[in-house]
């Protein structure tokens, strides 16, 4: 009985003797997540997304896609534009006022852009052709608040 006492009691303290060697082992360093950052111009996003997916659009819904490889395509460009609002999301201008809206416009984007996804998956030409109307509104009404002088029109040969 005496003897399994001293091992029990060598064995805790052997234990305690331990732990705290462990624990004063280096840990490694967390590394902080990675967060999202703006890295291309605005500029660049509007002339590389925005603008050719919006043409290429008015293109594809100029009459009824033919097949559903078409609806497919032009599902494609209407979520890279909603994208592109989450893009533009990540780099508002610096002024509060100008955040404010900036960050409204470029939302309003990404739910026109994504609209028109829904209406392309569902192959409902007349609300896709609406909806394409709808996120040319949303470019515009950006564009009209930050004085850029470009008018995005989606359909201009039916004028
Ligand atoms: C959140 C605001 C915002 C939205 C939304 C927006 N734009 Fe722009 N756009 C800008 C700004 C700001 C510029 C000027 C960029 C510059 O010159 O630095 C610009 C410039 C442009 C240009 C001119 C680029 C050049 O070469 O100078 C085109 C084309 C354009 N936008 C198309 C579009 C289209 C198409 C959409 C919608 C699908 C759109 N934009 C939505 C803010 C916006």
């Amino acid at each position: 009985m005496i003897r399994t006492r001293f091992w029990f009691a060598a064995a805790l303290f052997a234990a305690c003797a331990f732990v705290p060697v462990a624990q004063s082992q280096p840990q490694p360093a967390k590394k902080a997540a990675p967060k999202l950052e703006p890295v291309a111009e605005t500029k660049l996003l509007m002339e590389g997304m925005a603008d050719p997916n919006t043409k290429a659009l008015g293109k594809l819904l100029a009459a009824k896609p033919k097949d559903a490889e078409a609806w497919s395509f032009a599902r494609g460009q209407a979520l890279l534009l909603a994208e592109t609002g989450n893009l533009l999301l990540m780099r508002p201008p610096k002024t509060k006022d100008g955040q404010d809206s900036w960050l409204v416009h470029a939302a309003d984007l990404r739910e026109s852009a994504a609209g028109l996804a829904r209406a392309a998956a569902a192959k409902d030409y007349v609300q896709a052709r609406t909806a394409l109307a709808g996120v040319a509104n949303a470019c515009n009404r950006c564009h009209q608040a930050f004085r850029v002088g470009v008018r995005v029109d989606p359909f201009p040969d039916d004028r």
